[in-house]
């Protein structure tokens, strides 16, 4: 990998002193810089970063008519010693290409990711909080910049990564209902990519699960709706007696860098893990017979976020409240890793 040089315009005044670190919400506060760069002319070129600051495009821009969109969700976290971390930065960035070969889209060169997020993340050290539960949130993100009404694919593409300092994604346990009409991904589509379009069609039947009481939705397969996939923006896991299972990836279902990083930790801890495709008539069947003992989610934002209880035809499944959970322990277990406080015998913690 050749490093990159990168232009740096730095912001005239910076806003972090009306930010307040001690209650940070998710994603509504972004820091002074941000970086961009464009694909033009068969090449992406001009890496710079610039003060945050509106992006203009044009009407036409393919963005806007044809959805050519994707990004990245990650995290950057400081230590005791203000040492800067990053976790598994190369697999979001082999991800990013992932979902930009899927939307034909130009892939990135390594060093416009790598390079640029760690400049980025020198510039604004400052803004790392420091506090549990918080992180510097991440978003690299792709877009068609270029213009025309044709359904093509654009000439020219936008690369930009912006910070935003981030407390939880959520403030207590989720109540869900597991979805029998819509669907958030299908077999040969673009489930597997982080792609907008897929967030924007789970708006709709989040909103109408929200309007009866709760926060999420559990993704069924779109064929059968028989099997449990995606727990909202999250990977799912279940505990069923002491058993940990999660679904296969597919190309309906996002491979989470959380989801598979849970899964090496619990399988270091003894734990067993099922990597299976699960029913839902099984998650009713265990609920009743007492041997469902946890549903969670795992992803970035998120991190482990408990599942409360769900509903399904019309009935609610309330989950125990168990001591000990495996979702706290795995919790424990990966943000030491993020944050420095345990050994990373894995090799996933990156210094910048
Ligand atoms: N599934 C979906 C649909 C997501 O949007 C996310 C969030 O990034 C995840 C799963 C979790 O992936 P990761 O752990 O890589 O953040
Ligand atoms: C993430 O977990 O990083 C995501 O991208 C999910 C997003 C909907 C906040």
């Amino acid at each position: 990998m050749t490093s990159l040089t990168i232009e740096i315009e730095k912001a005239k005044h910076s806003k972090i002193s009306s930010v307040d670190f001690n209650n940070l919400d998710f994603g509504r506060v972004f820091t002074d810089h941000m970086l961009e760069c464009d694909y033009k002319d068969g090449k992406w070129q001009n890496p710079k970063i610039v003060p945050y600051q509106p992006i203009t495009l044009d009407p036409s821009a393919k963005i806007f008519h044809y959805g050519q969109s994707i990004f990245e969700g990650m995290k950057a976290y400081k230590d005791a010693n203000d040492d800067i971390f990053l976790f598994r930065p190369i697999d979001n960035f082999k991800r990013l290409n992932i979902s930009a070969k899927r939307l034909a889209m130009p892939e990135l060169p390594e060093a416009f990711f790598m390079d640029g997020l760690k400049e980025l993340l020198k510039l604004e050290k400052d803004w790392i909080p420091k506090s549990d539960g918080s992180a510097l949130y991440i978003r690299p993100f792709m877009f068609a910049s270029g213009s025309g009404f044709h359904a093509s694919p654009a000439d020219a593409y936008k690369f930009v990564i912006a910070f935003a300092p981030s407390g939880a994604y959520f403030s207590g346990k989720v109540k869900v209902l597991i979805e029998e009409k819509y669907s958030r991904s299908a077999n040969g589509g673009v489930g597997f990519a982080k792609a907008g379009g897929n967030y924007a069609g789970q708006f709709y039947p989040t909103q109408l699960a929200k309007d009866k009481g709760y926060q999420q939705v559990i993704w069924t397969d779109d064929n059968s709706h028989e099997y449990i996939e995606e727990a909202g923006a999250m990977n799912i896991f279940v505990r069923i007696n002491d058993t940990l299972m999660t679904v296969p990836t597919s190309d309906r279902i996002l491979d989470g860098i959380t989801r598979k990083s849970i899964i090496s930790i619990a399988e270091d801890l003894g734990i067993d893990v099922d990597v299976r495709k699960i029913k839902v008539s099984e998650l009713i069947e265990a609920s009743e017979n007492g041997s469902l003992k946890e549903i969670f989610g795992a992803g970035t934002a998120a991190v482990v976020s408990p599942i409360s209880g769900f509903g399904y035809k019309g009935k609610d499944y309330q989950l125990p409240e168990i001591e000990n959970t495996f979702g706290e322990l795995l919790k424990k277990h990966i943000t030491d890793i993020q944050t420095n406080k345990s050994e990373d015998k894995f090799g996933w913690r990156v210094k910048v």
